[in-house]
């Protein structure tokens, strides 16, 4: 089965290469509501997933579903609108295919970009959290199964999933612009119901500031094949508050498209320093 993969990631590859020579070392992948980022990019080549050999086809609401080759910020980017989320049914190998695709590309920095609860009592609603780690008990790890030893180690190191330097840059752009950046443990979930009140609470108590659905399975296959990973969350709702939490899939999307702005700054900003 793991031989399949490797086939398939290797023919998505060299499908795309045979559309577009891609330089990019550096990919984007643009969660809920904030695809529209992608207009910075001075776009070369846009393919949807659609047209894409073995690419699975979004299905969430804010999701456009296409890959991006242009330029941002004076560097060569790659750019995925619409990532695969566990809870949409795929499998875990699915939900990663992109990633490794965008390593046989060449690309060696992976930018991610998440909505996600605030359970840090600290964090307003548009506020950004560099992720400095994550916990991941719900979600399936993505590397179960034989090893893929062309790709990566057995057992990879996740002492450091999220690249310290990139983190240090991406503080020092937020310093510089008044922007005020937090920094934190994500919580991954397999959703799709946002969490129940106990849930949050639990999630508080171990040590985490944010909760969502998805990027870490992406982190790990990133980590495994030996790329840096640089990781937001924009806040889009607060799961820890006194009153009713009642919180819906279009308030998230409302709240991601007001913070795009700062997003796209930080992206933009920290590719010119990679
Ligand atoms: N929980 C999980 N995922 C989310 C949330 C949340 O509160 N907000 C946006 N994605």
């Amino acid at each position: 089965m793991n031989d399949d993969i490797v086939r398939k990631v290797k023919e998505t590859a060299a499908y795309l290469k045979s559309q577009y020579e891609s330089q990019a070392k550096v990919a984007i992948i643009l969660g809920s509501g904030l695809g529209n980022f992608v207009q910075k990019i001075n776009v070369e080549k846009e393919i949807p997933y659609t047209d894409i050999p073995h690419f699975p086809v979004s299905t969430v609401k804010g999701h456009s579903g296409k890959m991006l080759f242009g330029d941002l910020s004076g560097k060569k980017v790659v750019a995925l609108s619409g990532r695969f989320h566990f809870y949409e049914g795929y499998t875990p190998e699915e939900v990663v295919f992109p990633v490794r695709v965008l390593k046989m590309l060449g690309v060696q920095t992976l930018l991610l970009s998440n909505a996600a609860g605030g359970v840090n009592e600290a964090f307003n609603v548009g506020d950004i959290m560099i992720i400095n780690d994550h916990i991941s008990f719900s979600a399936p790890n993505p590397l179960i199964g034989k090893n893929i030893d062309e790709w990566g180690t057995r057992f990879p190191d996740m002492s450091e999933p999220y690249k310290k330097g990139l983190i240090a840059k991406a503080q020092q752009i937020g310093a510089r612009a008044d922007m005020k950046l937090h920094e934190g443990v994500y919580f991954v979930v397999t959703g799709p119901t946002f969490e129940t009140r106990a849930e949050y609470r639990l999630i508080k108590i171990v040590g985490a500031d944010a909760v969502g659905m998805s990027t870490v399975q992406e982190c790990i296959v990133a980590n495994h094949m030996g790329m840096d990973v640089f990781a937001v969350s924009v806040i889009t709702d607060l799961g820890i508050r006194e009153e009713e939490n009642v919180i819906t899939h279009e308030e998230v999307l409302e709240a991601a498209h007001a913070a795009e702005p700062k997003l796209a700054y930080l992206f933009s900003e920290l590719i010119k320093e990679l």
